[in-house]
């Protein structure tokens, strides 16, 4: 990082930090639709994982402690994937508008809204550097995703917002062993996943003169797949760096495929420590007269 501002009380710090997290081909891949087209499939693997499921819930009942979901409260999730989270927020607010940009995980969404029969749920299959909204909204809500890495974005967030802005992302660990194993075996040096975490959402805001509440969430999140499934997986995470030839396809396949029980399957955990940030647009106005 060649950052020249030493004040990390000025926004503009934290701008010319962000530089070097937008650069890498990693941050490109994660804006394409196609990259999450390919996650959709297996995407909601995760919520098997009582850990992960625990996570979510705590978020949804301090968004509804504080006041950010009620029936009344309109709600936009952007990047909201296949909609773990819009579903649940659906049924404690008056609707919530889904803007994601692949076509995959919205799929999986519509699915889960007719199953539940969840009228309230709009989806706009977009992207955000085109979304112009006519409205603000009570809710604000992102959640881990490569959106989170443009200080110019957040601001957007922050606009958008009538009173909360609740972000949801890594926060310093996110740690697969057979990942790292695969990634050292086949680039030739180790793994580092550095760009995506709460450090510049938290900071920039901050820097803009707001007090977020922050809570922390630990677990291990496992997920139990086919081999071949888990395998692929693995080659679409190391091929976000760099796609890889076919001999390497196939090392990851056997390596994987050695590790699975009599029933072919695979459990894979991956170390996490991920922030919920809350932001009450209504906190920083007080005064002392
Ligand atoms: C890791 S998923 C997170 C999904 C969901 N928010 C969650 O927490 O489960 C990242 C999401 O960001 C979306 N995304 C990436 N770039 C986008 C863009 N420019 N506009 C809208 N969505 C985008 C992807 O399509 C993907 O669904």
């Amino acid at each position: 990082m060649t950052t020249k501002n030493c004040n990390p009380k000025d926004p503009a710090f934290w701008e010319e930090y962000a530089k070097d997290l937008q650069k890498g081909p990693v941050n490109k891949k994660c804006m394409k639709p196609d990259t999450w087209d390919k996650a959709a499939a297996t995407y909601d693997d995760l919520d098997r994982c009582a850990d992960y499921r625990n996570q979510v819930n705590a978020v949804i009942d301090i968004l509804q402690q504080k006041g950010a979901l009620d029936k009344e409260n309109f709600i936009i999730d952007i990047a909201c994937g296949t909609g773990t989270y819009a579903v649940k927020m659906a049924t404690k607010s008056n609707k919530v508008v889904c803007l994601d940009i692949s076509s995959g995980m919205l799929q999986k969404l519509r699915e889960k809204a007719e199953k539940l029969q969840l009228s309230n749920i709009e989806i706009l299959q977009q992207d955000w550097h085109e979304f112009h909204a006519n409205d603000k909204y009570d809710l604000v809500f992102v959640s881990m995703t490569p959106l989170l890495r443009s200080p110019e974005n957040i601001r957007r967030f922050l606009d958008l917002s009538r009173r909360f802005l609740s972000i949801v992302t890594w926060a310093g660990v996110r740690e697969n062993q057979l990942l790292k194993k695969l990634y050292r075996e086949i680039m030739g040096k180790d793994l580092k996943q550095h760009g995506h975490d709460m450090i510049l959402p938290f900071n920039y805001i901050y820097s803009l003169g707001y007090a977020p509440h922050l809570t922390f969430f630990n677990g291990c999140w496992e997920r139990l797949r086919p081999a071949r499934t888990q395998a692929e997986n693995f080659i679409w995470r190391l091929e976000l760096y760099r796609p890889l030839a076919r001999e390497e396809k196939e090392l990851v396949i056997n390596r994987v495929e050695s590790l699975a029980d009599s029933d072919g399957m695979v459990s894979v955990t991956t170390r996490v420590r991920t922030c919920l940030m809350l932001i009450d647009k209504k906190e920083i106005e007080f005064s002392c007269s």
